[in-house]
């Protein structure tokens, strides 16, 4: 007796011994053939429950066989009397929810809407729908007529990002992850213009040396703004067509770029075309990405002598913004803040750079700023942002969606190595901006 005791007692402490080794040691096998079952099992037994606790059941008629009136226990009679008889009943239906496909870090899983349920009713819930399930979050991640997508995640996805930034497609960068666990990727000729906003240390050069690093192999010029004396871009030199460090060469390089925007518009309007990507590709002129690191130098004013330049700062920018998306110019304006303060001219270049990048910031107002008016919900997530977790940033695009992303930890030297690697796929600034003949300006 006791022999066998304490061979089922080893068993257990073998066995759980085991589990823990395996949790520890392949999580990822782990889960997928313990815990994402357990959790499984969870979900679908607890789903109407959890559905109600919710808000999402809704109340529907239902014809029930029902037991009827059991009087003898109450008066504890031997002889029972049951009376089967089929009432109409209202009962609480949960919506349908599909088959729970596990990920990597969770599950995904459809559910049926209701009649007069729409995907927002759903997005609401979703932090309960967290806790009822008791994971890290719950998304709506995607929703078609009559169902939506809800992917639960049991650990912050964003805590680990090692994606890289090269696509292998033109002009499209893979900066890091969305928190719905899908790749963050930034199209140029989706979203021409962005703006990478947040606090010092909170991601902003992190992210501009992960765009360089997808850009770098790619037949696109590069062009840096720098002002903060060249300290950040000058490693990436090798890949760099034109780099502006000082007011002068700013303004120098912005009326190049202008330019350069004439001849594209010119060379389109000659060949009927609406925009670069019309014209037949031995004449489709290079694409230039330009960042502008630390965008509030620009505008920055030591003394009064400055004002003329800056003015033309101020307009070159809003017109390479205004004509780049259809010649090829793309702008990434990194700063703290972009705010009316900074001068005139900065709220319609604000308003030109459609995509946007909330890091981490000081104030709401800059969060607002950034996110202009976006769901309330976008806002308190930027706000929320810790500085343990610099990379972390809102992303808005043009369709009103938003997403918490974090961008790969891309370090400089990383970069820098990528800029050299790539050199010789950088064009020359002088062969860019002398496509043709025509004088560009006068005086
Ligand atoms: N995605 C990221 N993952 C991990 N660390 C990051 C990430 N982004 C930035 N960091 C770290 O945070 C620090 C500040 O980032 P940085 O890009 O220089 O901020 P900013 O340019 O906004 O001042 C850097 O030391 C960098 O190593
Ligand atoms: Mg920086």
């Amino acid at each position: 007796m006791t022999n066998a005791m304490y061979a089922t007692l080893g068993f257990s402490v073998a066995a759980a011994a085991g589990a823990w080794a395996w949790r520890h040691w392949l999580p990822r096998s782990f889960w997928y053939a313990v815990g994402f079952p357990l959790k499984a099992a969870r979900v679908y037994l607890t789903w109407r429950r959890v559905a109600y606790g919710c808000t999402l059941t809704r109340k529907r008629r239902a014809w029930r066989l029902s037991l009827e009136a059991v009087p003898g226990l109450r008066t504890a009679s031997a002889v029972i009397h049951e009376r089967r008889r089929v009432r109409r009943v209202d009962i609480e239906r949960a919506p349908r929810l599909g088959l729970l496909r596990p990920t990597g870090l969770g599950w995904r899983v459809r559910v049926r809407l209701h009649d007069g349920q729409i995907p927002e009713d759903y997005v609401k819930v979703c932090d309960r729908l967290a806790h009822a399930w008791r994971v890290y979050a719950v998304r709506v991640v995607d929703s078609a007529p009559g169902s939506v997508t809800l992917l639960a995640t049991m650990s912050d996805p964003l805590i680990g990002v090692d994606v890289s930034p090269e696509t292998g497609e033109l002009l499209t960068v893979r900066p890091g992850r969305l928190e719905n666990g899908r790749d963050w990727v930034i199209d140029f000729r989706t979203v021409p213009h962005w703006l990478n906003a947040g606090a010092t240390q909170s991601g902003k050069s992190n992210l501009a040396n992960a765009i360089i690093k997808g850009l770098a192999p790619q037949p696109v010029a590069i062009v840096g703004f720098d002002l903060k004396g060249g300290v950040e871009f000058t490693p990436y030199a090798p890949r760099l067509s034109a780099l502006a460090t000082t007011r002068t060469e700013c303004v120098r390089l912005l009326d190049d770029l202008v330019g350069v925007l004439t001849d594209r518009m010119r060379i389109c309007r000659e060949a009927g075309a609406r925009n670069v990507w019309r014209l037949l590709e031995q004449v489709r002129p290079v694409p230039i990405v330009v960042l502008v690191d630390e965008v509030a130098e620009l505008f920055l004013m030591a003394d009064k002598s400055e004002k003329d330049e800056i003015a033309k700062t101020a307009t070159a920018l809003l017109r390479v913004a205004q004509l780049g998306r259809a010649f090829a110019v793309y702008l990434i304006v990194c700063g703290q803040r972009i705010g009316s303060d900074l001068g005139p001219g900065v709220t319609a270049l604000r308003s030109q750079l459609s995509g946007r990048i909330c890091h981490r910031v000081n104030d709401p107002e800059t969060a607002n700023m950034t996110l202009g008016d976006m769901d309330p919900d976008a806002l308190d997530a930027a706000r929320a942002i810790a500085a343990e977790t610099p990379g972390v940033a809102i992303i808005a695009g043009q369709d009103g969606t938003w997403h918490r992303a974090r961008s790969v930890y891309v370090s400089e030297e990383e970069a820098e190595a990528a800029a050299r690697q790539h050199a010789a796929l950088t064009p020359a600034w002088a062969d860019l901006v002398a496509v043709d003949t025509v004088p560009l300006k006068a005086a």
